[in-house]
């Protein structure tokens, strides 16, 4: 297959977070068969593929990142079964299927770690994992002092066999989420048969959980966490590419090619491209966009600075505003300041909705205007909010727990989508449901319905459904070349050149500007001023010949 015309390079794909989609069997949890009774939503949405969080068995102690079986579902979920059926029901519907894969940890009920526990100190259990003896006269400290990605230390001390105290574990995430040693030849092939279980099964991608921190410094040697040397003790470093070359091969053996997509979240923009090497990862997403501040300079040198360090390696740029570990889009962009890092989240800060949804809608055309493929978070189509008020005792983020509620963690972005009806569940679990969505859904949603946006062309399920469909018919969106048009202070304006050009403009100034010269106004993400101008904090699309 020619890679240039590779599906991935253009495509819109939907994140079905899998806890919080649809509810099948009345249990309060999001399950396979709430997917499937689902997948009309999608296609009307016209979306091209689907991806999965964590489907599969797990003890949930991270919504399914800590994984104690690759190769089966979780009975939460459903059957693997069910799994084969979906992707085949969701192929038929011409939908691709993106599977999670998470090589970097796996759950302290997987059946290695439990054997690692139980073979005790020097095996060869325990060489899949980092295990080391503490320091201090009793080994009661940690073997260093790296600090979790949740917060606390990124070791956790074991008992041995006999009851006593023994060595001591890595974890960069949650205590029940040990790192496995990709040193060891083992976690390889493991994870190549994992990759080839999928892609029999008829995924077309996987995405890569936490990509860039499978290598660890074999010394284990601590470091200034505020000025980490180079190379890092466990982020990019140079022999995780070793990996995905191999996996690379793995997904080219394929004749109909699949997709190796990276959660890669790095500051250098070069280092970052390297993942996306033409014998690496297809693509990766672009963290950089979703954490900019809706200001035009800021987004204009973000989207040149994507463009020039995909344009070497060969990969598509993708656009992504929201997951299920950051606040939701609406209310960054509806607060003061909305620029967004992993470590500045403003949760409780004021956001004005309206502001926020309107920034929203004109993003959206925003990023289906730019070359390469968009991601969409399930719920923003409803113009879903952060849910910031979840009471304590409810939340269910190791994020929450690990910082001793310092950090509220990513419950927010996590609420079951409200698919009908008035009142909560909002139609996400069936009428005779045993138990209540797994977090509360706010009463306010009963006007974010599916249901109570579909009649309406203008309402937010309205524009993306509008929108995407209308990409497909514009040859020049998706993957190729743009251009920026002079435009007034504060207006991003480009043009997707080709036979039938289309030209892109977003206010982000003060008042209402003209728009360019156009034959059409194919779409705007809100009405024009009385006088045909386009406000502030819309979008449009034009034919411009
Ligand atoms: C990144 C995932 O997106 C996040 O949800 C998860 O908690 C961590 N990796 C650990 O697997």
């Amino acid at each position: 297959m020619d890679d240039t015309a590779a599906w991935w390079r253009s495509a819109v794909i939907y994140q079905i977070y899998p806890r919080s989609f649809a509810d099948g069997n009345g249990d309060g949890l999001g399950d396979l068969r709430g997917v499937r009774a689902h997948l009309d939503h999608l296609a009307a949405l016209g979306v091209d593929a689907v991806w999965f969080n964590p489907w599969y068995a797990s003890p949930q102690a991270d919504a399914g990142y800590d994984v104690s079986d690759y190769r089966a579902i979780d009975p939460v979920f459903g059957s693997l079964e069910e799994a084969e059926e979906l992707i085949q029901e969701a192929h038929a519907l011409g939908i691709k299927i993106i599977t999670d894969v998470v090589p970097n940890h796996c759950s302290d009920q997987h059946p290695w770690f439990q054997e690692a526990l139980r073979t005790g100190p020097g095996s060869a259990a325990r060489d899949l994992f980092w295990f080391r003896p503490g320091r201090g006269a009793d080994g009661e400290l940690p073997p260093n002092e790296w600090q979790s990605i949740f917060g606390g230390p990124a070791w956790t001390r074991t008992k041995n066999p006999d009851g006593t105290p023994g060595e001591w574990y890595l974890h960069l995430f949650a205590a029940e989420q040990p790192d496995l040693n990709w040193d060891n030849p083992k976690v390889r092939e493991e994870f190549e048969d994992v990759l080839r279980f999928w892609f029999d099964r008829g995924a077309d991608g996987v995405r890569i959980d936490s990509a860039a921190l499978l290598l660890k410094d074999r010394t284990l040697a601590d470091f200034d966490q505020a000025d980490p040397p180079n190379p890092h003790p466990f982020e990019d470093r140079d022999e995780v590419h070793d990996v995905y070359r191999v996996w690379r091969e793995i997904a080219d053996s394929y004749p109909d090619k699949r997709a190796l997509i990276g959660e890669v979240w790095l500051p250098d923009a070069d280092r970052f491209a390297a993942y996306m090497r033409p014998d690496e990862l297809h693509t990766a997403f672009n963290f950089a966009f979703l954490g900019c501040a809706w200001q035009a300079d800021a987004l204009r040198t973000v989207i040149d600075e994507t463009l020039a360090v995909h344009a070497p390696v060969g990969a598509p740029a993708t656009w992504v505003l929201s997951n299920h570990d950051v606040p939701r889009h609406v209310t960054r962009y509806g607060r003061a300041d909305t620029s967004f890092t992993l470590d500045y989240r403003q949760l409780g800060a004021y956001t004005d909705r309206e502001l926020g949804l309107r920034r929203s809608r004109a993003a959206l055309l925003l990023n289906l205007a730019l070359p390469g493929s968009v991601y969409l978070y399930q719920g923003e189509e409803l113009g879903l909010e952060e849910v910031e008020d979840i009471p304590d005792e409810l939340r269910q983020d190791p994020m929450f727990f690990r910082t001793h509620g310092a950090n509220p963690g990513r419950d927010g972005c996590r609420v079951p989508l409200p698919w009908s009806g008035s009142a909560a569940p909002f139609g996400f679990s069936p009428a005779d449901a045993t138990d209540s969505p797994w977090l509360p859904q706010p009463a306010t949603w009963a006007d974010r319905t599916v249901e109570a946006l579909a009649g309406d062309p203008d309402s937010m399920l309205g524009l993306y459904r509008r929108a995407i469909a209308l990409r497909r018919t514009l040859a020049v969106l998706g993957d190729g070349p743009m251009n920026w048009l002079a435009a007034p202070a504060g207006v991003l304006s480009f043009e997707r050149p080709g036979a039938e050009p289309v030209v892109c403009m977003v206010n982000l100034s003060e008042g209402p500007v003209a728009l360019a010269p156009h034959a059409e106004i194919l779409l705007t993400s809100g009405p024009l001023t009385a006088e045909g101008e386009l406000p502030v904090d819309t979008a449009v699309w034009l034919r411009i010949a």
